[in-house]
């Protein structure tokens, strides 16, 4: 470890509660991120973190396996309790426990989302880049996706109404938003959210609003803010979708939740569920449950650390000539503009040099790439020398 790049307020090394520091070797557990590449890339792609998720999941989970039998599991009522108690003590939203389906993921979500507004041939809007995932989910559902390039406004990504007006058409039914965003790390304030509702509400288009990344904003004086919470109009045609599998870093364990509060709506999202989704497992759900009656600081400290890495991060990539960062207020990914760099294809430049980052063409963001820091600090500081030798390696 780096001396001069540990935390002093984040307690460290082996014995402590939160080993942020600890480098856990993942090579022998089929992990997506860590065997996309040979052993000599190191992979800062995928969206999870290096970091062993916290003991009280892993008791919670070990002590369902000790009881042997692992059969098809109804949502906890505990879950249910909990997760209505943290939407009100962290947003202040009045969630009835009608108004949740259960889902084994996001991604289904939205998909579901596509087809649970308008019809077959009618138009979904999002804004790109984003989160690859989105890109085809309107067309899965036979819908005609309509993607509003964001715009950069200083060191801000933000929506750019007039081009979305301007795309708009009467068929246009669902928004699909990210917030906080993959990959740009925006948490949207107020008036940009209520600046998108009235957008929507005045075409009488529904919100789809994956807030995944709710719980990991960086910026202490940012807070997050669910769309649908803004006003019962805006509650009545969004589909909110949320997990906990950012936030303690357990992706494995499929669980996710949507919020529905128009029945009608509601009923359509389940109708086009029908027979296509799996259950979700018991362990999935006590995870679940153990993340949304957590009261320790456990995620007080990652993101505390996650911030001292997006710092390490900016402040090297501000010395970088050829590559730019915008500041990352939300999520543990960076969104970095390498088209100053004059190699044909970064990408594959950055592997040669052992970092394996996201391409941004993957999310309708060519020219720019994207940079995972949920791991151990001594490995991000392996890969941005790597970085830095690949840019130097340019001479640029
Ligand atoms: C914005 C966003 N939505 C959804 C997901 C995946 O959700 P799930 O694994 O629950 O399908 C991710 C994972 O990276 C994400 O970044």
């Amino acid at each position: 470890m780096h001396d001069e790049h540990k935390d002093p307020d984040v307690p460290t090394g082996p014995g402590k509660r939160h080993d942020f520091d600890r480098v856990i070797d993942r090579s022998a557990t089929s992990s997506a991120k860590w065997n996309k590449y040979h052993s000599d890339v190191l992979p800062f792609w995928v969206a999870d973190m290096d970091f062993a998720a916290p003991g009280f999941i892993l008791d919670a989970i070990r002590e369902r396996i000790d009881h042997g039998v692992l059969g098809y599991t109804e949502t906890p009522p505990e879950l249910i309790d909990a997760v209505l108690t943290w939407l009100s003590d962290s947003f202040g939203w009045e969630v009835s426990p009608l108004w949740l389906v259960w889902l084994p993921g996001v991604v289904p979500g939205f998909n579901l989302a596509c087809r649970a507004a308008g019809s077959p041939g009618d138009s979904v809007m999002m804004s790109v880049p984003v989160y690859h995932p989105f890109l085809p989910a309107p067309g899965h559902g036979g819908r005609r996706s309509i993607e509003v390039p964001l715009i950069l406004d200083g060191n801000e990504w933000v929506m750019d109404f007039d081009a979305m007006a301007a795309a708009a058409s009467a068929d246009t039914r669902l928004f699909m938003l990210c917030n906080p965003h993959n990959p740009t790390g925006r948490s949207y304030r107020l008036e940009e959210l209520e600046a998108l509702a009235n957008f929507c509400l005045r075409r009488n288009m529904l919100i789809c609003a994956d807030e995944i990344h709710c719980g990991l904003l960086l910026d202490e004086h940012l807070q997050h803010l669910p769309i649908a919470a803004l006003s019962k109009d805006i509650e009545a045609h969004t589909i909110t979708l949320m997990a906990p599998t950012k936030s303690y870093n357990t992706p494995g364990l499929s669980c996710a939740f949507a919020v529905i509060p128009d029945a009608r709506l509601r009923r359509r999202f389940i109708e086009a569920r029908a027979g296509l989704l799996p259950g979700i497992g018991p362990l999935a759900y006590l995870a679940a449950q153990a993340a949304y009656q957590d009261e320790s600081d456990w995620l007080p400290h990652l993101r505390h650390y996650l911030a001292g890495n997006r710092d390490l991060l900016e402040a090297h990539i501000a010395r970088l000539p050829g590559v730019s960062m915008t500041h990352v207020e939300a999520t543990y990914l960076a969104w970095l503009d390498v088209r100053a760099l004059p190699v044909a294809s970064v990408p594959q430049h950055f592997e040669s040099h052992g970092i394996g980052l996201s391409d941004g063409n993957q999310f309708r963001g060519p020219g720019h790439m994207r940079f995972n820091f949920g791991c151990p600090r001594d490995t991000l500081i392996h890969g941005i020398a790597r970085l830095e030798a690949a840019v130097s390696a340019l001479g640029a």
